[in-house]
This record gives structure tokens, sequence and C-alpha cells, in this order.
């Protein structure tokens, strides 16, 4: 053999031998080959290994990579472990029994690979790599210059700033989203385009980034009406795209008068009295100042409102409102006028004007006119009550009761309350004529009594009492009533009382009867105190008005009962022999009815005879 092939030989085996160290090797390192951990946390790398033969000789050794060479951070044999000092992790570093570490607090510079190196001696060395990733949200992003107000111009070309947009410290890299109205404005950095975003980014000393987004347009005049935004889009573990929106915000953009609105503030027609307000508005921003003139006299108006207070029919007309904006293109119209109608209803005008005196049974004529703006209706009302549809009133023959105010209304219906009002005063001449009026009763003779006596007529009537008494006067509408109070004395029971009412043409009087209530009245009947006993008053009356007789009538009442119900039993025993059946009807109903009193009550004329025929049949 040639020595070249002896060489030759000898490499092959050496590569032999290599190659079968190789396959024989049995070192297997398993590690975790991503952990995702939040900056400020705790990165836990796993390490594990498995050895064909065991060999107490085992090493574990994690490397980092620094500018492309291996660099020891930490070691672990069975002598012991060491954490590496001197490099970036040497303070924050710990190992586990299991061979792993942990770096704690992550920083963003421990994104980088980390290799796990298990050296068996004789059998051999292997390794694995373990990435770590580190995530950082970032700070809610922030609009700034966003609060000049911006010119929306016909002629310019160039976009304006309209808001930086700014999210702070965030790990990895994150990204800014403009929006309009919730839609997203797409990503634009060329200049040429009419709305572009230039972003900035910086890397703070943590490490972490901040970007900046400021967003250019040329805003048109209806993107006064958009809300405006920006979004952060950023990444978090486990493949996570996260989102955070900044503050919403508005455009402040000043653009020219396109349009004048002039408006009347008021709903339905107007009257007089009311308070008008006419508004004048631009579609422009911010709004110009605005000049009121009618039929070109000037008026004072207040950031475009006009107010007139109560206005009148004097107030109509046509009303100018002129914008003053100077911006505005040619061609705008920036005056509008508007034309006020005012509705109106003349003061009512009565004839004859009252106040009216006539006599009883004349004819009375009353006219009610007035002038409107609008067809207007007229009545009459007296005491509430509606007396004419029309505004001619005619009453034949008068009546005292027909004296009194009247009042006429007018009233334009398309208006609502527009309306006016007049009233006349109905005197009528005549006897007073007093109104009926009830009796009264007293509980004892000496009782004070209070009696009203009410008189139409005119001139109003006055009043003599008979007996007198303490006496006083009102006036109620057309009736004067003159109340009297006094004591019911045995003379007041007897004779009554008189009142006496009397003008110049002459007089009319009144009786009162005043009588006492009877005690079964008070009792018994309990529920109606007041109300008169016919019974007794009859009796009252025959006997002359003593209680003593009306105690005597209740004890004859009770002696004549007894006295049927006696019957009555005697009957039934059989020892009466006469009209046994009459008889029975009689009692049975009395007894049933229990008061006699009351059922006599109802017929005033034979209340005795009944009474006194029942023990006779
Ligand atoms: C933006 O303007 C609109 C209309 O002018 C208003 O309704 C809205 O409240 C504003 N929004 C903000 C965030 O200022
Ligand atoms: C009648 O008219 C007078 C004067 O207009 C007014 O003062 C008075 O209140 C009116 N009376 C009634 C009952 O309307």
């Amino acid at each position: 053999m040639s020595r070249t092939m002896l060489g030759r030989f000898g490499v092959f085996c050496t590569l032999l031998a290599v190659a079968l160290q190789v396959c024989l090797a049995s070192v297997n390192v398993t590690v975790t080959p991503k952990v995702e951990v939040i900056k400020g946390e705790t990165a836990k790398l796993p390490c594990s290994y498995t050895i064909s033969n065991p060999t107490s000789n085992v090493v574990v050794q994690w490397y980092i990579e620094v500018s492309g060479a291996r660099k020891q951070i930490a070691y672990k044999s069975s002598q012991g472990f060491d954490v590496e000092a001197g490099t970036p992790l040497s303070d924050r570093l710990t190992i586990g029994e299991d061979f792993s570490i942990s770096i704690s607090p992550v920083i963003v510079d421990d994104e980088r690979s980390y290799f796990c190196q298990v050296t068996a001696g004789p059998l051999g060395v292997s390794d694995a790599e373990t990435q770590v990733k580190v995530f950082f949200a970032p700070e809610k992003p922030v609009i700034t210059g966003n609060s000049q107000a911006i010119t929306v111009s016909h002629e310019s070309t160039s976009s304006s700033e309209v808001g930086k947009c700014t999210s702070r410290n965030a790990y990895p890299k994150h990204r800014i989203i403009w929006f309009k109205d919730d839609n997203p404005l797409p990503a634009e950095n060329i200049q040429k385009e009419k709305t572009y975003m230039i972003p900035s980014l910086v890397t703070e000393a943590s490490g972490l980034f901040t970007i900046t987004s400021t967003l250019y347009m040329q805003p048109v005049k209806t993107d006064a009406k958009s809300v405006f935004h920006c979004t952060v889009e950023y990444f978090m573990p486990e493949n996570k795209t996260l989102h955070q929106n900044s503050d919403k915000f508005n455009l402040s953009l000043l653009y020219s008068t396109e349009k004048v609105d002039f408006k009347l503030k008021n709903q339905g027609p107007i009257k007089e009295g009311d308070d008008v307000e006419m508004v004048c508005e631009t579609d422009g921003n911010p709004q110009p100042e605005f000049e009121f003139t009618k039929e070109d006299s000037p008026l004072n108006g207040q950031k475009g409102t006009l107010h007139l207070k109560s206005v009148t029919r004097n107030d109509m007309g046509t009303y100018k409102c002129d914008a003053q904006d100077f911006d505005a293109l040619p061609g705008v119209e920036l005056t509008k006028t508007l034309h006020l109608s005012v509705h109106y209803i003349d003061p009512m005008e009565v004839i004859p004007a009252g106040p009216l005196l006539v006599s009883k049974g004349d004819v009375v004529e009353l006219l009610c006119k007035t002038k409107s703006s609008d067809a207007h209706t007229v009545h009459w009302t007296k005491d509430s009550k509606p007396v004419m549809n029309s505004g001619v009133l005619i009453i034949q023959e008068v009546t005292l009761a027909q004296a009194g105010v009247y009042i006429c209304v007018g009233a334009v219906p398309s208006v609502p309350g527009l309306q006016k009002q007049a009233n006349v005063t109905l005197n009528v001449r005549g006897v007073p004529e007093i109104d009926a009026s009830r009796d009264v009763s007293v509980t004892k003779v000496g009782e004070m009594v209070t009696l009203n006596c009410s008189a139409l007529g005119y001139p109003p009537s006055q009043f003599t009492w008979k007996p007198s008494g303490k006496e006083s006067v009102t006036v109620v509408g057309n009736r004067v009533i003159s109340t009297v109070t006094l004591e019911a004395t045995a003379a007041v029971l007897a004779n009554g009382v008189m009142c006496e009412a009397y003008n110049d043409h002459g007089k009319n009087s009144r009786h009162f009867k005043v009588s006492i209530k009877s005690d079964a009245e008070q009792g018994a009947n309990s529920n109606d105190a007041n109300r008169e006993n016919p019974v007794f008053k009859t009796a009252e009356k025959q006997q002359g008005g003593s209680s003593a007789v009306v105690i005597a009538v209740v004890v004859c009442v009770l002696l004549l009962l007894i006295l049927v119900a006696l019957l009555f039993f005697l009957s039934k025993k059989g020892k009466l022999s006469c009209g046994k059946k009459d008889k029975k009807d009689v009692a049975s109903e009395e007894v049933k009815g229990g008061i006699v009193v009351e059922m006599k009550s109802s017929e005033k004329g034979n209340e005795e005879s009944g009474l006194l025929n029942k023990p006779h049949a």
C-alpha cells in the first residue's frame, strides 16, 4: 500500500469513529422552544434531558449568544450550581433543582435565544434552544394638537394637521389606526394624498416603543359633523392582537356661509300681546354678525335672535335679516326676509253703554260689536251661562230676575286665545220681590235664630224686621239679602217673624214661622234633628205650643199602643168575638212598624182622627 492509500484509510477510519460516536451518543435535551412573558414578570425556562447510560458526571449549562459568540450564564453539575457573574442577567437569574432557570423581572433585552447544553462525559454533548418573547401593553393613546380651528377653503390644496395620536410604551412594535366616524382611514404616508399620516417611532430607555401618528387632512364642511379617534393595535402572548381607543374628538372647522335661514320660533298664529322670537342662522361656522331691519329701520337683535315683546298690529310687516359674512363667496344670498302677521280683535263695543236702568216689563235691546283681523264671533253670557249666541240681545218684558251683569265676548276662532270682552249692568226698576224661604225651628224657647230675607228689585231693597234683631245686608248678584239674628221668645214662636223689603216703588213682606223641634225628632229620629214633624207641630198649635202638651201626647200614644196590643192578644185567644181579621192587621202593622209617629207623619190632616179611631175599631 502506498502512503497515500494508508493516509486515506486513516481519514476514513477517523470519520467512521466520529460517526459511530455521534450515533451511539444518547444524550437527549428537551426545552420549551418558545417562552412568552410580560415585561416585569418572571420567565421560567425549563430544561430536562435523558441519557442512555446513567452517569454521575453530567453538567448542564445555559448559554446566550452575544455578538455571535456563546456566553455562559449559568451551569449546574454534581458539584453544585452557579450563576455566571458579569452577564446582563446575573442579578435576575435563579436556577431550579430541575435544571430550569428563571429570569425575574424580565426586561425587554431578555428577548433572545437561550441554549440549554447537557454534557454527559463520554456519552457526549447535546443542546436545545428556547426563544424568549417579551410583551408589554401600551398606554391608552392620547390625542393632541386637535384644538386649533381649521379653515375650510375652496382654493387651498395643502392638507392641514388635524391631530396627533401618541401611544406610549409598547413591546413589540405596535401601530396606530385613525378613524373617522368609526371607519378606519386608509394608512397613507404620501403627502400627495389629501389625507395622510406621518408616523414616528421612539425607543424608550426601557426598550419599549412609543409611536406617534400625525393625521393630515383637507377637511370639507361636512367633516365638522364627523367624530375622529385613533386606535392602537398591539400584540400580546398567544398570538393575541388587541386594540385600545383614544377619546373621540371633533374638528373645529371654519367655513363661510352658503345659506341663510330666517325663521319665526313661535308656533301657530301670532296675536296682539304675544312675545315673538325670530331666529336668523347660517350654515357657516362661526355664525357671523346679523343685522335686523323692518322696512329699513334697524332693530336690536342678539346673536341672530330678534325678540319682540307684546306685539301689536303695528309690528306687522316684512322683517329682514342680513348675515354679515364677508368670507362668503360671491353669489351667496346673505339676506333673508320674513313676513310677520299679527292677528287682533278690537275692544268690544256695547250699545247702549251701561249701566242701564229700565222698568219691569220693558223691552231691552243690547248690541255688542267689534272689529278684528279675521272672522270673529260674538256671544252674551250672564252669571257664567250663555244667553245669546250673537251680538244682538233682545229681552221682551224684562223681569226683576233678569237684572244683573251681562258679559259680551268676542273671539276669533282661528286664533286660539284671541278674544275680548265687555260687560253691561242691567238694573230693572220694580217693587221688591222676596224669594220663597224656609221656616226655621229651635230646640227650646229663648234660643237665637237666624233668618234670611232675599229680595230682587231696583233701587236695591231696604229691610225692616218685626221683631227686629241683629241685622246685616249682603248683595249677591241682583239680590239684596238681609240677615237677622234674634231670640226665639214665646212671642216669636207664637207669631213668627215678619220681613219687609221696600224701595221707591213699593214694598213686599214675608212671614217666617219659628217652631220648637220635638223630643222624638231630636231623639228617635236623630238622623235628621232639624226635620219638622207635622204631628207635634199641629198638636202644639192646638194646645197652645207648650212642651208639656207634647209630652202628654207621647204618653197618650204609648198607652194607645198598649191598649191595641191587649186587644190583639184577647182576640187571638178568642175572648173577643168581633172583627178578628181587621184588628189583627192593624195591630201587626203597627208593631212591625215600631214607630207609630213615623207612620202617621205621611198624612198631615188625618193624623189626630187616625190615632183616635184605632181603639174604637
Ligand atoms: C361632536 O360634535 C357633535 C355635533 O356638533 C356633537 O353632538 C358631539 O357631541 C361632539 N362630540 C365630541 C366628542 O366632541
Ligand atoms: C265689567 O267691566 C269692567 C270694566 O271693563 C271691569 O272692571 C269689571 O271687572 C267687569 N265685570 C265683570 C263681572 O266682568
